[in-house]
């Protein structure tokens, strides 16, 4: 046991709840605000520092307003070899007039540039919301976003 007053003890199974919070609260406000960083550090007795750390160090983790749809294009090599990203984000930029890192003025959509999507027998890959969508098309990519503006 720790004597030094000024020392905070954690609790090493709430600390080991963080990344689970920490998904559960991006999912529900669509990004980690400073007020989701605070009220996740509250629940589990942490330092909204500590849980910030936590959340800067994973991609998967965004620490800024993004649109409703993220699509995130494949820049990894199994996708480069069929075509590249960069086909797919001309696209994107000509129908949404984003580039990456951008978010349409409508919150609607974001798009990022990823490494690798794990689905290289699918290259060219994307993934919109945490849903793959493999052996991708200009056509498919058309529709697709065709069909989310509709949903929307
Ligand atoms: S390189 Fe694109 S999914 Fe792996």
């Amino acid at each position: 046991m720790l004597s030094n007053p000024g020392t905070r003890i954690y609790h090493p199974e709430k600390r080991a709840e963080l990344l689970s919070a920490l998904y559960t609260a991006q999912d529900q406000y669509g990004w980690l605000s400073p007020e989701a960083i605070q009220s996740v550090a509250d629940s589990l007795d942490l330092t909204p520092g500590q849980v910030l750390s936590t959340a800067s160090f994973y991609t998967m983790f965004k620490l800024e307003p993004r649109g409703r749809y993220t699509i995130q294009v494949c820049e990894g090599l199994s996708c480069y070899l069929v075509g590249g990203a960069e086909p797919v984000i001309e696209q994107i930029k000509q129908r949404l007039q984003i580039g990456p890192g951008e978010t349409t003025p409508d919150g609607c959509f974001s798009l990022e540039v990823v490494q690798c999507l794990a689905a290289c027998d699918l290259a060219p890959a994307i993934n919109i919301n945490d849903r793959l969508y493999g052996n991708l098309t200009a056509e498919k990519l058309d529709a697709l976003l065709s069909e989310l503006e509709e949903k929307d």
